[in-house]
């Protein structure tokens, strides 16, 4: 066995651990998953093997290995207004139907990665606003929030790459919401980062503290999780969720067992679902 090989009784402890911590669960025999992720970590955290890595993971003690394990195991592909729909549904449907309420609207995006997604919502509160002055004039907060603290950085900074933003930006939004930082890189304008906040959150844990919103977009996360824990995730978002409030979900994302506690409301393009009672 080289010093890169995950044997098989760190595999399976590993697996339990992540899932423990994160509710990901690796499956079978994606060995080869979690070598190619931990890889550059046994250098920088000096172990001189794979198991030695995972073991000195799972004893715990060290704050910002665990960090380092988490972020790496974690999927963050994101792009700006992925799948267009939720944005379209968002300016044409939903504010519309929001805009005569009284109070500060708010909304969450639930594992935002690198903030693509809640500073898209961001633009798109701004879209709508242009097109009828003095609509949601209460305001409308954006809070998002993920487990990655480097993903929680990225946001923070809101400054992208020329690849990021190739990904899902016409020209028309790149030239309204971004300014050139220097170096290459292009930073959200604060008309949009005003508008959004940004919190470490693991959807595991309670997410009392963060109040009620009006819309949740939790997107491509639950598709990492098991039934169960899917399952009392997407029961305390509702929880989170206004009476009537609006829940996105992945494109390819169902809502399970949950579907007791929303109704589904075709369009056309798109689904979303909104909380009974
Ligand atoms: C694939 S990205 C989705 C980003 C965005 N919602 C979208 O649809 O483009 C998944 C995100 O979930 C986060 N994540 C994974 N497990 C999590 C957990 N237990 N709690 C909170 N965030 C988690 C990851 O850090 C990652 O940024």
């Amino acid at each position: 066995m080289n010093n890169k090989d995950v044997s098989v009784e760190s595999y399976r402890q590993f697996g339990e651990f992540l899932q423990q911590q994160c509710g990901i669960s690796l499956g079978d025999n994606k060995q080869y998953l979690v070598r190619s992720r931990l890889a550059s970590l046994m250098h920088q955290f000096n172990f001189d093997s794979m198991d030695a890595l995972i073991a000195g993971t799972i004893r715990g003690g060290n704050r910002s290995l665990l960090q380092a394990v988490l972020d790496a195991m974690t999927t963050n592909e994101t792009l700006w207004f992925r799948d267009s729909y939720p944005y379209e549904l968002l300016i044409n449907t939903i504010f519309p139907a929001l805009t005569a309420q009284n109070r500060r609207l708010r909304i969450w995006s639930a594992a935002c990665s690198s903030g693509q997604e809640p500073y898209s919502i961001a633009m798109s509160v701004l879209e709508y606003q242009r097109t009828r002055p003095g609509s949601l004039r209460s305001g409308v907060e954006i809070v998002g929030t993920d487990i990655s603290s480097s993903m929680l950085d990225k946001c923070n900074k809101g400054t992208y790459d020329e690849l990021s933003l190739s990904r899902g930006l016409s020209a028309e939004r790149r030239q309204r919401y971004f300014k050139a930082n220097g170096g290459g890189m292009q930073e959200v304008i604060p008309e949009v980062k005003r508008m959004v906040s940004f919190r470490s959150l693991n959807l595991l844990n309670s997410y009392a503290g963060l109040g009620r919103f009006d819309i949740v977009f939790c997107r491509n996360v639950l598709i990492y999780f098991p039934a169960d824990v899917k399952t009392k995730i997407l029961q305390q978002i509702a929880a989170q969720l206004q009476p009537g409030g609006i829940l996105f979900l992945g494109a390819s994302e169902s809502i399970g067992e949950a579907a007791s506690l929303f109704s589904m409301v075709k369009c056309h393009p798109g689904l979303y679902f909104q909380k009974k009672g």
